[in-house]
């Protein structure tokens, strides 16, 4: 596996593999890999000859009081797995690399359709960041796939929709969300949980799937979201949002749309955890 600090290194290698008409896919990341950062980088090798994952901890979709400093950085291990997985680049650029005129006042790239709803409205200029560095991330690796997980739902269709009106060369691939066994996305920040907080987690992802059984068994969405929020409420969670959209658009859910997404973002403490479950409408 190859490793590039420099964006001019590996824009020439991927350039080089695609003249030799191999087609290449590109997994972006803040490191901390775990089995679900991993099942995207399988997916990107069942796509294409050569995969390239970057590990880099965005500072602009961080907010002020957010974990930026204390993110866990675990760049060997990171490597390790990457090597495992079968990854033939790793991205590790610093902040000068990507952001070379200074990351506060960097050029921002903003969805404004999709990036101040759900996550976005408790999360202000998360998106515009994500947004920013995944357009960089790109220029440095163009690559002929990009692959985003489900897990971050919001995101992905955020990252679609700027690949799309920005005329960027790539095509999005979205690769499922990786569970624990008892349910709960795997994310980098379910080890900020205490064994107490470990074990409520789960109840997320059963809240969403109950809620979109419910949702399809033709019950009323309010009575369907309260019921959510206050079961998430009793057994400890702070709720940000529970809500059900259109799954592409993520606009207001309405019943004769077919394709639904239920998503979540609650705390637990000060850890904050995110889900989804998409749903699809029986025909008549
Ligand atoms: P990060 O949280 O490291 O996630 C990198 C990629 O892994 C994202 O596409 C995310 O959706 C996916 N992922 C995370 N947990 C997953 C799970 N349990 N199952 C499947 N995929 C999962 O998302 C980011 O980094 C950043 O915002 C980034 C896009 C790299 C921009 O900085």
């Amino acid at each position: 596996m190859i490793i590039c600090q420099q964006p001019n290194e590996i824009y020439g290698q991927v350039r080089a593999w695609q003249r030799d008409g191999l087609r290449v896919a590109f997994v972006p990341t803040m490191g901390n890999l775990h089995a679900g950062h991993f099942s995207l980088v399988s997916l990107a090798r069942r796509h294409a000859d050569r995969v390239v994952a970057s590990v880099f901890v965005n500072p602009t979709q961080f907010g002020p009081n957010e974990d930026f400093t204390r993110y866990p950085r675990t760049i060997g291990p990171d490597e390790e797995g990457l090597r495992a997985a079968g990854c033939n680049a790793m991205f590790v650029p610093d902040i000068p690399a990507l952001y070379p005129l200074g990351a506060t006042s960097a050029t921002r790239v903003e969805v404004p359709l999709l990036d101040r709803i759900l996550c976005g409205a408790h999360r202000p200029g998360h998106f515009a960041g994500v947004g920013t560095v995944v357009l960089r991330l790109l220029h440095c690796v163009p690559a002929d796939y990009a692959v985003f997980g489900s897990k971050d739902y919001q995101q992905l269709q955020i990252v679609r929709h700027m690949v799309r009106d920005l005329l960027v060369p790539v095509e999005v691939i979205a690769g499922p969300t990786c569970r624990e066994p008892d349910g709960l996305a795997m994310s980098s920040r379910n080890q900020y949980l205490s064994p107490t907080q470990r074990a409520l987690a789960p109840k997320l992802f059963a809240a969403l799937r109950t809620a979109a059984s419910a949702i399809q068994m033709g019950q009323a969405l309010d009575a369907v979201v309260s019921s959510a929020c206050l079961g998430l409420a009793q057994a400890g969670f702070e709720v940000d949002y529970f809500e059900v959209r259109e799954a592409e658009t993520l606009a207001e859910w309405r019943s004769d749309v077919m394709h639904g997404v239920v998503l979540v973002a609650a705390r637990l403490g000060s850890t904050r955890l995110i889900d989804n479950v998409e749903f699809v409408l029986a025909e008549d």
